[in-house]
Parts: structure tokens; C-alpha cells; sequence
């Protein structure tokens, strides 16, 4: 039996809490239009875009797995299950992609990221480990002004116009945002909870955010006997990040 030891980074900022997630996930309990976390970014200015995440759900409805607003387009990068047509859409300034035919089963942890370049204009979803098709959006100019990034509700306007039936209800972990598209090894490093670059935009490790009511920081949880199972289990990351300095 293997013992991690929980080092816990706690800095208050104005803005928010940055804290060193690794080993913990956000639990969101229950169908609500307000239960949701803020990621507040290191950096505001997107040339390109890669977003990673790990979510759990038995969700049957539309659900946001990240949304990120600004102040004249609420879907400026936002990805998004859509129930009806049974695909996962990639949003860009409010242009979008779907990816359907996946293996979204509920009751178990899928690790999705989503990359997307502005001066060629595609844009490409991971699934589980597995590369799906580069698509076309549009060119565009950098994503910029004045970002707001949500989890657990979607934004239908710039940090509200929450929807209960778009809300996220289960789990969610190492959600991690570059403002540049990483490459495919370092994407399967992350989908195989391997060391990789973290996020320079947000970063799990080192995760500035505001959380309401209704959400709770958990740790994973972990199966005594199979440490290998799928998802959110625990990971290299502390030991990883305990010798590198956060700041
Ligand atoms: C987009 O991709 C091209 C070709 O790989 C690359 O030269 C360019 O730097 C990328 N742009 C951004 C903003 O990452």
C-alpha cells in the first residue's frame, strides 16, 4: 500500500484561491443554474488554444465541460456535450465543430482536449487517448478580451446566464489550459497521467479560482487494491510539482 503525502499550496489573492489541486477533483452534487467554479488565467491572450480535461457524469441532457466567455462573444472557446445530436461540440468564437460516434459512456472518467490554432484555423478534439478528426472553424484573431472561465454551468452571457439544464453534475479534474496547441506526445502524457508541461494558462497545480456554494474540492477517489483504474486516480503530479517551484 502506497501513501502520498497530501501537500496542500494555499495562496489567497485578491482575485481568488490558488491552490495546488493534484489528487482532488470538484465535485458538483447537484442540478443548480448558479453551482460553478471561476478559472482565473495567468494569461489573457490566445493565438491558439489547448484545453484538457478529466469529467465523470450520468448525465442525460446538454452539459458544458468548460466555457470561456468574453465580453462580446459567450462562446468563445467552450466545449459542449450535445445530448440530441449525441456529439461533443467545440465552440470558437462562437463557430463550432461536432464530434459524434464517441464512447461517452456514463459512470466513467473521460480525459477530453481540445486544440485549436487561429492563423490555421483548425481545430481538433482528443478523446480518451484517441486523436479525432481536424476540423476547419475559421481563421480569426487571437481570443482576447477580457476572458471568463467557467465550470460546472454554461455562459450565456459574459460570467452568467446560467441554464440548469446546461449545468455540469458529477466530477471534474485536471483541467489544464496552454495558450499554444501542445504536441500529440504531450497530449497522450496527459490523457495517460504521465508528467507533462502543465498548463500556462491554467494549471491544475496551481489553479487561482473562485468556488461557489454547492461545490465541493474532494480528494479522488482511489480503490485500495487497483491503483490502475481509469481517471482521476492519484498521479504523478505532486511529486512532480513538490520539487518544482509554483510560482
Ligand atoms: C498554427 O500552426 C502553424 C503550422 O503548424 C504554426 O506555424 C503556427 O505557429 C501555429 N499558430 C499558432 C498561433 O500556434
Amino acid at each position: 500500500m502506497k501513501f502520498f503525502v497530501c501537500l496542500m499550496m494555499l495562496v489567497s489573492t485578491a482575485a481568488g484561491v490558488i491552490m495546488d489541486l493534484s489528487g482532488q477533483m470538484f465535485t458538483f452534487p447537484q442540478e443548480t443554474n448558479t453551482a460553478h467554479v471561476k478559472l482565473i488565467p495567468e494569461l489573457v491572450n490566445f493565438p491558439a488554444v489547448t484545453v484538457c480535461h478529466r469529467s465523470f457524469t450520468d448525465l442525460k441532457r446538454d452539459h458544458s465541460l468548460f466555457s470561456l466567455s468574453s465580453t462580446n462573444d459567450h462562446n468563445h472557446f467552450l466545449v459542449f456535450m450535445n445530448w440530441a445530436k449525441q456529439e461533443i461540440q467545440s465552440h470558437v468564437h462562437s463557430l463550432f465543430v461536432g464530434y459524434g460516434g464517441l464512447d461517452y459512456a456514463p459512470n466513467k472518467w473521460h480525459s477530453i482536449c481540445t486544440t485549436w490554432n487561429s492563423s490555421l484555423g483548425l481545430v481538433q478534439m482528443w478523446f480518451n487517448g484517441q486523436p479525432l478528426v481536424r476540423k476547419y472553424i475559421a481563421t480569426t484573431f487571437p481570443l482576447t478580451t477580457n476572458p471568463i472561465i467557467i465550470v460546472g454551468q454554461e455562459q450565456d452571457s459574459h460570467g452568467g446566464g446560467f441554464d440548469a439544464k446546461q449545468s455540469f453534475v458529477g466530477m471534474m479534474c485536471d483541467v489544464h489550459m496552454w495558450n499554444y496547441v501542445i504536441s500529440p506526445c504531450e497530449i497522450q502524457k496527459y490523457m495517460k497521467e504521465k508528467n507533462f508541461t502543465p498548463g500556462n494558462v491554467l494549471n491544475w497545480a496551481a489553479l487561482n479560482h473562485q468556488k461557489t456554494e454547492k461545490v465541493l474540492t474532494e480528494n479522488k477517489q482511489i480503490g485500495c487494491h487497483d491503483l490502475h483504474e481509469e481517471g482521476c486516480r492519484n498521479n504523478i503530479f505532486a511529486q512532480h510539482f513538490a520539487s518544482a517551484p509554483l510560482f
